[in-house]
């Protein structure tokens, strides 16, 4: 599926091509990041072609294939499964193509040649605090939800999360509702990853609205009284919020939940206006498309491209860079996504 073309001037030397690989159009947060790319890309001389995997390690292989064929220097990806999307680079590696593992990072393979993402621990951290912020009392009963366990990213940002939920657990503030792994370790702050693995075995979302709904659905039916009244749900990304909440916002044995998100997607800008998600991390995925796109013209022009620290993908450390994430809610959504240009007050009803 061809998603977009560059402009592509012939006849010059610095006639380039970046191959793009993106996860899945069924969620605008990628969606946005195909938007972000086209507008970056509208007055540059290089070629580029975005393809979408959705959510098929098989068709991101194709999609990598298809853009070796077509003569790519540089591909920039974000897979849908980082340990499945690792035959897929090394192939690429092979023709010589350098590797930037976009946003999510790609795993037991030492064919990525560098990372930009955002803080994804910074993420989680944000989520766990918003939460704690604005609880009120003790005993709080808190939901927790996390991303698809194919997904480096999902056990960052629960690492995020945990780090700073877990003193709040300890000390009675919050008591956990839905996850007996959890339970068993909440006296650890620090989690290794078979520990989170466990946790994420168990309020795993996928990244799917659809089991985050089937998921709740249970969790709520399952819940004792005191698991219910005024509650805290951690929920990894914007569209398993708006999903979560959707069914917590049905239960009439529920008073009152804070939830968490991130992504700033259109749709929980919205549900944030009118009180049903509490806060969204906000991603600037302009600033991670401008970070990839220099890399990939710096590694075109023969030079280096700036890092600002390396993951370890448990394989090779790969050299990254990052960039912060911003928390938003009711108070500062006008100013942080309107103000900033991100999007357009038209967009939303009953922005203040
Ligand atoms: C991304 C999130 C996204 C999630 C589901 C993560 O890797 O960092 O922004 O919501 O995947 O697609």
């Amino acid at each position: 599926m061809l998603a977009a073309c560059g402009s592509g001037k012939t006849g010059g030397s610095s006639k380039v091509s970046v191959g793009i690989v993106l996860p899945t159009k069924d969620e605008p947060r990628w969606v946005q990041d195909e938007k972000r790319f086209k507008d970056a890309l509208a007055d540059s001389k290089y070629t580029t072609e975005i393809l979408f995997s959705q959510g098929s390690s098989a068709k991101e292989k194709e999609n990598v294939e298809t853009l070796l064929n077509k003569g790519i220097k540089v591909l920039i990806i974000a897979p849908h499964d980082g340990a499945a999307a690792g035959a897929a680079v090394e192939a690429a590696k092979k023709e010589g193509v350098t590797v930037i593992s976009y946003d999510r990072l790609i795993t037991e393979t030492d064919a990525v040649d560098y990372y930009v993402t955002f803080d994804s621990v910074a993420v989680g951290a944000a989520q766990g605090q918003y939460l704690i912020d604005n609880a009120k009392g003790k005993n709080v009963p808190l939901y927790l939800y996390a991303g698809a366990a194919s997904d480096n990213n999902a056990f960052l940002f629960f690492e995020g999360a945990w780090k700073v939920l877990q003193p709040k657990i300890a000390d009675g503030t919050f008591v956990i509702a839905n996850s007996s792994e959890a339970v068993a370790l909440k006296d650890k702050k620090e989690l290794t990853r078979d520990q989170l693995g466990k946790i994420l075995g168990q309020v795993t979302t996928n990244w799917e609205p659809s089991e985050a709904i089937n998921k709740a659905q249970t969790h709520l039916t399952g819940a004792a009284a005191n698991l219910k009244g005024d509650i805290a749900i951690l929920a990894p990304n914007d569209g398993t919020a708006r999903s979560i909440s959707d069914v917590f916002g049905s239960d009439s044995d529920i008073s009152s939940f804070i939830i968490s998100g991130q992504d700033a997607e259109k749709a929980s800008i919205q549900y944030i206006i009118d009180g049903k998600q509490s806060m969204t991390v906000f991603k600037d995925v302009r600033t991670l498309v401008s970070d990839a796109m220099g890399m990939a013209i710096d590694i075109l022009d023969g030079k280096t491209p700036s890092t600002t620290g390396a993951y370890n993908n448990g394989k090779i450390d790969v050299k990254a860079k990052q960039t912060n994430v911003i928390v938003v809610d009711q108070e500062n959504v006008k100013k942080e996504l309107i103000d900033s240009k991100y999007y357009e007050a038209s967009e939303f009803k009953g922005l203040k």
